[in-house]
């Protein structure tokens, strides 16, 4: 959590920062590594500690015995990069006790701020963009031969697709899977485009070998991850940037005659693939945008009880002309029609977003219709946020951050009494109801009760008994607070 003022509010979507640790050895050298952000770095943090674990090193939780120390950083708010650089300052003790000890930034804020962040920061010794990663052993000897090691390249080709992610952190049931990297899309308040480079999609086959193998380990759940699932696309053995964009756009929407739609792979395709894997395991995603999301992948998630009914369908403001200044390729009224379309072809499914309070600009009555649309929208869940003004964007370089901070604060509390109002709502209406859970581990609040999830991303609580991680429990939910259903397991 962090201090934009509201428990609803989750900097990482993880919730805090995890230490991170538990693969095998041979070079003697330990690998102390922590993630910020989103889903998609801890996805990273797992593939850097698979290239890591290659070369010999072991993890460790104490970064009193690390040689090395990676922090997989996040640039998306000001204050997650505040964050990382207070933990530095942490670092910094533990390399007075140790002088060899190698401190890297990894990520979102290594790309951002480039070299720069060695003079600023003296302790680090390696900056490393998220494109750069089979590059680290290099980076790591540069530095044990006396230099600081800088790779901030970024890629048009690389998905890290034959790397064998090492779960980190895992509860063993629960595991992310990139399906593409990078976005194109440009939002004018957003770094992402500048810090993980041009949008490219992974082989699909490389991604359901992935889920079969997590399947085969035990794993039940996977969540596909990308900044913008609905524009994933592989075509024969290339990416789209090398295609006319005319046909790109009629693949991505399966628009091409059949012989010719064969030859691509759409989310859509990508989701009945992954589906088919097993019935029992479990495919979530995100993050689906409103202007690229199409009705195929609706009708394919309304055909496999296994794809969760759940979209995270980020609107951020609810006027036209503030989305329009934020190029976001939607109206309004075309994100109702999203909405209703997802009410018509999938009943029932959850739909939650991410809502940014005090955008340049920003009037009282653009405010309001964000209200009116989340009241409307129904959303199950929300992640809210002040703007933030990032260097290098279009808002950064055209608009005036003009909103106050005592405005945005105000509009960000309104913004999430709304949410607390209608996620109750949704919780009510989940009483009495019989609820199929994966189970994925223990209650922080007991030791007897065990928590999951059902298809729509609710958290449901029931007495533990003889029941199992990784077990699917029938619930019938009894009581609730504002956004977990307490209940007790009935005939599984
Ligand atoms: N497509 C991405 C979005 C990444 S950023 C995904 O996979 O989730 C996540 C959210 O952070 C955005 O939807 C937006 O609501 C918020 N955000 C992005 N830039 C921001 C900024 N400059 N200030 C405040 N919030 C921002
Ligand atoms: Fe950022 Fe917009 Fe892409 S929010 S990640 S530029 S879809």
């Amino acid at each position: 959590m962090h201090n934009e003022g509201s428990k609803v509010i989750d900097e990482t979507r993880q919730g805090e920062a995890v230490m991170m640790d538990g693969v095998k050895s041979s070079n003697g050298k330990k690998l102390f590594l922590e993630s910020y952000g989103c889903a998609m770095n801890f996805a990273d943090s797992e593939v850097v500690a698979s290239i890591l674990t290659g070369e010999g090193f072991t993890t460790t939780k104490d970064v009193n015995e690390a040689d090395v120390v990676f922090i997989n950083t996040c640039s998306i708010r000001d204050n997650a990069e505040q964050r990382v650089r207070a933990r530095l300052h942490d670092f910094k003790k533990a390399k007075k006790s140790k002088p060899g000890l190698i401190v890297g930034i990894l990520g979102c804020m290594a790309e951002r701020i480039k070299s720069q962040l060695l003079e600023e920061e003296k302790l680090i010794d390696i900056v490393a963009g998220p494109d750069s990663y089979r590059d680290l052993p290099h980076l790591i000897e540069q530095v044990e031969g006396g230099q600081k090691a800088v790779n901030v390249l970024l890629s048009r080709e690389e998905t890290y697709a034959d790397i064998s992610p090492v779960r980190l952190d895992s509860n063993g049931v629960t595991a992310f899977v990139s399906i593409m990297r990078g976005c194109d899309n440009m939002c004018a308040f957003c770094v992402v485009p500048f810090t993980r480079g041009r949008e490219r999609s992974r082989d699909p086959k490389s991604i359901a070998e992935e889920a079969h193998e997590l399947f085969e380990n035990g794993y039940r759940e996977v969540t596909l991850l990308g900044q913008n699932v609905d524009s994933y696309l592989w075509w024969g053995g290339g990416q789209k940037k090398d295609l006319p964009i005319d046909i790109v756009h009629k693949a991505l929407n399966h628009e091409l005659p059949d012989d010719e739609q064969a030859k691509f792979t759409t989310f859509a395709d990508l989701m009945e693939m992954v589906a088919q894997i097993n019935p029992e395991l479990r495919i979530r995603f995100s993050t689906s945008n409103p202007r690229d999301i199409t009705d195929a992948v609706l009708h394919v998630m309304a055909k496999y009880d296994n794809l969760c009914k759940y979209i995270h369908l980020p609107v951020q403001a609810g006027n036209s002309g503030m989305l329009e200044r934020m190029n976001r390729g939607y109206t309004r009224d075309q994100y109702m029609q999203k909405i209703e379309a997802i009410r018509r072809i999938l009943p029932g499914c959850a739909v939650s977003t991410d809502i940014i309070c005090g955008f340049c600009g920003e009037t009282e009555e653009e405010h309001n219709d964000t209200l009116s649309l989340m009241e409307w929208s129904e959303f199950n869940y929300a992640y809210m946020y002040k703007y933030s003004e990032r260097p290098g964007t279009a808002a950064a370089k055209k608009m005036p951050d003009d909103i106050t901070e005592e405005v945005k604060s105000r509009r960000l509390t309104q913004v999430v009494e709304m949410q607390q109002k209608l996620s109750k709502a949704h919780t009510l209406t989940g009483l009495n109801k019989v609820h199929k859970v994966l189970i994925e581990g223990t209650s922080k609040k007991s030791k007897e009760m065990l928590y999951g999830r059902n298809g729509e991303n609710a958290v449901v609580v029931f007495p533990k008994e003889n029941y199992k991680p990784g077990e699917y429990v029938n619930v019938l939910a009894t009581s609730c607070t504002v956004a977990t259903l307490i209940g007790n397991v009935v005939n599984n």
